[in-house]
């Protein structure tokens, strides 16, 4: 790979939790991800990233660390860990792994000792403690609420047994916020960098990277009803605050102590991406995720605004543009990109939702919103099981359902819990391959045999095969590190440009277009229609 392989990385998003469960307790494992690293290579990505497999009560999915610097026994051991480490390494694979410093667990150490100390002590400093307003302090200290639902604040009882203060929590009320003024808190991150790049490991994936630092005085925040939780260009208190950038700053320094090449990435939900740029100017991060590009719907002008946006607003920073469909926070772009208009995209699908997307236009966009983004300059997201054309899991049952959004919102949204199915690996075998003993934390939909990975390894035109194309041409074509030229004329509906040889069309409109003649067809997300490119079609041509 090129140096500062970020710039042009394809990086695999596991979910440990859904990849592969060696142990067959219904939970993948990191022995489970080592057996099955060779598929990604096969696949053509260049780095997988983890979702957090650290010790955890596992309330939010891992993403409540209760042990920074220990593997989780449901996902296996430190040792476990080397291994999948040294496999990917023969593998010529990076690995990244996830670090979620807004908030912990309530079962560190940290938080426990936190409860037993008074009000004022060292041990509550390291969180948000504060007192509650009203004259016995009954009210919550501001009004935030939490981005799970629910008010973002809970009150403990003292060692004494009295009512006493409050604590912050942005996420779960398992899940407190640590307090970033504090030095201790920063030197413990310090450390905990330090743990995982002694081991190896290539970067992190700084989770809530916009939140760490809370505004002075914590005022109260309404978010607008309809936006999104950051709240449109003025961020909210808890989100975007200057005094973040420090905390990367601090930690680029520390990465840039160790030999090779090192990245950091941001998970920054802010709302455009010259805000998402941010994080990634010289001497902070490598990386932000593209998140204005994910949440961007199925429409040529504001896929062309976006991309605009993006292939300026990163480069100007000196930073590479980065693209993303999926993830484990958002519903599957397959079933995503079908959605009415209405159902706002960031909150998902829940009973109450009028119409479910329609499964085949879904996998027709979604492949060729993949096929589109790939050829785009700057490294790619992917997602686990979007390499099979995996859709959401719209109809789970409701008592099998584990996202804290679904409780905090009482059933009001489903949450993220279709996204996080275990994959399919082989038809016709219990747990579709994901095990041998048919136990899933979630149950997988009795239609997902057609989806299994050995159901479309080397079937022509299947949703794998297609990704596998698109990588392999990505990386003959050098792509990644090409430079994008808007086609001049082109209809409203269509999205076109030229990557070096490759010229890229997207149909998004109803009629289909005609292709330029003569030109070679590299690689197409559906079936052409003669000489013409059918509605929900990408296609990759060179000579054109
Ligand atoms: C973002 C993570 O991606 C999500 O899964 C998690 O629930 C929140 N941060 C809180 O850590």
């Amino acid at each position: 790979m090129t140096s500062q392989w970020w710039r042009s990385a394809v990086i695999y998003q596991i979910y440990p939790r859904s990849f592969a469960d060696a142990s067959g307790d219904g939970v993948g494992d990191l022995i489970g991800i080592t057996n099955r690293l060779d598929s990604l290579r096969d696949l053509g990505v260049d780095v997988v990233w983890l979702s957090p497999f650290m010790t955890s009560p596992q309330k939010d999915a891992g993403y409540d660390v209760a042990d920074y610097c220990d593997v989780d026994p449901i996902f296996g051991t430190l040792a476990d860990f080397d291994a999948m480490l040294a496999r990917a390494k023969e593998l010529d694979l990076r690995v990244i792994v996830d670090l979620v410093p807004n908030h912990s667990s309530d079962q560190h150490p940290w938080f426990q000792d936190a409860l037993a100390a008074v009000p004022g002590s060292r041990e509550r400093a390291r969180y948000m403690f504060r007192d509650g307003r009203g004259e016995g302090g009954e009210e919550p200290p501001n009004n935030w609420q939490s981005l799970f639902g629910g008010p973002a604040w809970t009150r403990v009882t003292e060692a004494d047994g009295t009512q006493g203060q409050w604590y912050l929590h942005l996420f779960d009320a398992s899940q407190p916020d640590f307090d970033w003024s504090n030095e201790e808190v920063r030197e413990e991150f310090r450390r905990i960098l330090r743990f995982w790049l002694d081991r190896g490991v290539d970067g992190f994936r700084v989770d809530v990277a916009h939140g760490l630092v809370k505004r002075d005085g914590l005022p109260d925040y309404t978010p607008p009803e309809d936006g999104d939780s950051m709240g449109g260009i003025e961020p909210a208190p808890y989100f975007g605050q200057d005094g973040v950038h420090d905390v990367y700053r601090d930690w680029r320094k520390v990465l840039d102590e160790y030999d090779g090449e090192r990245a950091l990435c941001a998970e920054a939900w802010m709302p455009t991406v010259d805000e998402i740029a941010k994080w990634v100017r010289p001497d902070e991060m490598h990386q932000a995720f593209n998140f204005a590009y994910a949440m961007t719907r199925w429409n040529a002008g504001d896929l062309r605004e976006v991309i605009i946006d993006s292939l300026r607003a990163f480069p100007d920073v000196g930073a590479p543009a980065t693209w993303v469909l999926s993830n484990h926070d958002v519903i599957r772009h397959t079933t995503r990109l079908a959605l009415p208009a209405d159902v706002p995209q960031g909150h998902g699908i829940g009973p109450k939702t009028p119409d479910l997307p329609d499964t085949a236009v879904g996998l027709h966009r979604g492949r060729a919103a993949t096929t589109l983004m790939l050829a785009l300059p700057g490294s790619a997201y992917l997602y686990q099981g979007e390499e099979l054309g995996l859709p959401e899991a719209v109809d789970l049952p409701d008592d099998a359902r584990q996202d804290p959004t679904w409780f905090r919102h009482n059933g009001e949204r489903y949450g993220r819990d279709g996204c996080r199915v275990p994959i399919p690996w082989e038809a016709g075998v219990p747990a579709y391959g994901f095990n041998r003993t048919g136990e899933t934390w979630l149950p997988q939909p009795d239609d997902w045999a057609e989806y299994a990975r050995d159901r479309q390894a080397g079937v022509e035109g299947s949703t794998l095969e297609l990704y596998r194309t698109l990588l392999r041409l990505r990386r003959e074509f050098g792509l990644a590190s090409g430079e994008l030229e808007w086609a001049e004329a082109a209809p409203d509906d269509v999205v076109t440009f030229r990557v070096g040889e490759v010229t890229v069309i997207a149909n998004l409109g109803e009629q289909a277009v005609p292709l330029p003649q003569g030109a070679d067809v590299l690689v197409s997300s559906g079936p052409l229609d003669g000489g013409a490119l059918p509605n929900d079609t990408a296609v990759w041509l060179r000579g054109a």
